[in-house]
């Protein structure tokens, strides 16, 4: 049994924001309708927008009927009386007086011992000033003021950081240090919800709970690892924020290169968010860097044409004329350490593709010795499939492992065959919004599900080489290079065709 979150203020910056109704308030409302969330938690929004704490609940209310997975009248009463609104601009220092007065009668009115949960749903430009405000108001005295005292029963003061984690590697340093001035490493949660994911979880427990799988999960068996998320929906609403950022930003330096890390890390030495995350930076930092003078033999970038539903990426009104940023990307890494020397990783992410499908292929190579030669020992004249595992994230989630098997009659003919596990069927439960559980980590004080800061900045140098000025001829012909409900340009097939291998692409969504 994990442990009891601590109850606490959660003061949420960014209050008015998407994220915050569409994904933060759903949660914790399904945390607190669940009794997972300490009856003694209150949160208190923070925006500039003018309201009062009824308004910003009668806001909210529809939002949680939208998003929420179920809604209850009641339950959300309940919920309902313990968020609060308190108008400001936080990056104006005159309002953290009256803010941090706020907190304090809210957490001695609800029981929250003191304990603040500082949440940064903001943009990131606003991070560090916020930062910097939250310090010079001494609202944070964890590890600091009091550092002599037994700190186990001192009120803390923890902050979560959504992504994007700053926009290349100097800005994301920048940040660290800015929160690490004011808060220990143990105090900052940096958030990636593919983290809280039961099927990304899941796999440290495939991999190390099972003694099958991990004597084969290295370079003597394992021809290549493909990671695909890819979507049907196009950038919608987010346009202008989308085209800032693109898709290895907002995808694969945030959340693809954390599935990476879990599928590539070794062994931990213990089940415990230190050892995990030293593990995990381990192997982020073991990437090789693409060469900047071959970078179309690693990656290919794309953007989605237009139909009926949606113009065309660079024709959207609210992006620049002309803009190459991706709505797509494919790239190929590789690691130098001994565990995976020579096998490549592809990962891929797409807006608009044939599928929304979020899943980790692993395929293992050919049997040394060929027994079956013939190609009409192949059922429907198919060629000879070598081992997959393929572990889907979503829409689903469950684990496929494919072999060969013998059709049934006489002489021998082969035919791929799955064993399948499902993860809803078997545990009569789907997965649930993943920002629920782990915001409810953070009041725990387990940091197993968030970003350490050194990972952050590892994920930033592994894709720095296709962000830079070198990067220009990756877009030189990107505009509408692929078909909407495609699989994403024609290159990104050449980029795995050069070395005799493809995607796994599953059916197009209806
Ligand atoms: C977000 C990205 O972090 O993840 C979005 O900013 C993307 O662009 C989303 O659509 C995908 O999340 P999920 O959970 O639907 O795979």
């Amino acid at each position: 049994m994990a442990a009891e979150p601590d109850p606490c203020v959660v003061v949420i910056f960014g209050a008015s924001g998407d994220l915050t109704s569409r994904k933060l308030i759903p949660a914790l409302y399904e945390m607190a309708a669940a009794g997972a969330l300490p009856r003694s938690t209150c949160l208190l929004g923070v925006s500039r927008t003018q309201m009062s704490d009824d308004d910003w609940r009668g806001k909210l209310q529809p939002c949680v009927k939208r998003h929420a997975k179920r809604f209850d009248a009641a339950a959300w009463a309940d919920f309902a009386r313990r968020i609060y609104y308190f108008p400001g601009s936080a990056t104006r220092a005159e309002i953290y007086p009256q803010l941090a007065e706020r907190i304090t009668s809210l957490s001695q009115q609800h029981g929250g011992r003191d304990n603040i949960l500082f949440y940064l749903a903001v943009a990131p430009s606003l991070c560090i000033p916020i930062v910097e405000r939250i310090e010079a108001s001494c609202l944070v005295a964890e590890g600091r003021r009091w550092c002599t005292i037994d700190r186990d029963k001192m009120p803390w003061q923890r902050i979560i950081v959504e992504k994007p984690f700053g926009r290349d590697l100097e800005s994301a340093q920048s940040l660290n240090r800015a929160l690490g001035r004011v808060f220990e490493e143990d105090a900052i949660y940096r958030i990636d919800h593919y983290l809280g994911k039961e099927l990304v979880q899941s796999l440290l427990v495939f991999r190390f709970a099972n003694t099958i799988f991990e004597p084969l999960w290295n370079h003597r068996y394992i021809d290549h690892v493909q990671i695909t998320a890819a979507e049907t929906v196009g950038v919608e609403h987010r346009a202008q924020y989308y085209d800032e950022v693109g898709a290895i930003r907002d995808m694969i330096q945030s959340h693809l290169l954390q599935v990476l890390a879990l599928v590539a890390m070794e062994p931990p030495t213990s089940f415990t968010s230190h050892h995990i995350r030293q593990e995990k930076i381990k192997v982020l930092d073991a990437i090789e860097a693409a060469p900047t003078d071959r970078l179309q033999d690693f990656a290919t970038l794309g953007q989605y044409a237009g139909d009926d539903a949606e113009p065309a990426y660079h024709l959207n009104p609210r992006v620049p004329t002309g803009t190459t940023t991706e709505t797509f990307a494919a790239i190929a890494l590789r690691f130098d350490n001994w565990r995976w020397a020579g096998v490549p990783f592809y990962i891929r992410t797409g807006k608009r593709m044939a599928a929304k499908r979020t899943e980790i292929v692993i395929q293992f190579k050919q049997p040394p010795a060929n027994l079956f030669k013939r190609t009409d020992q192949f059922a429907a004249g198919g060629t000879r499939g070598a081992n997959q595992i393929i572990i889907e994230i979503s829409p689903r989630g469950g684990v496929s492992l494919r072999f060969q098997g013998k059709v049934p009659g006489s002489g021998v003919r082969l035919d791929t065959v799955a064993m399948d596990f499902d993860f809803a069927k078997r545990f009569g439960a789907e997965p649930v919004e993943a920002y629920g559980p782990l915001i409810l980590d953070a009041m725990r004080g387990d940091q197993t599900l968030y970003q350490h800061r050194y990972e952050v900045e590892a994920a930033w140098r592994a894709v720095m080489p296709l962000l830079g000025p070198q990067a220009r001829t990756l877009r030189g012909n990107i505009h509408a290079n692929y078909q909407p409900g495609s699989w994403g340009p024609p290159s990104a097939d050449e980029l795995l065709a050069a070395h005799g291998r493809a995607w796994h692409n599953v059916a197009p969504d209806q």
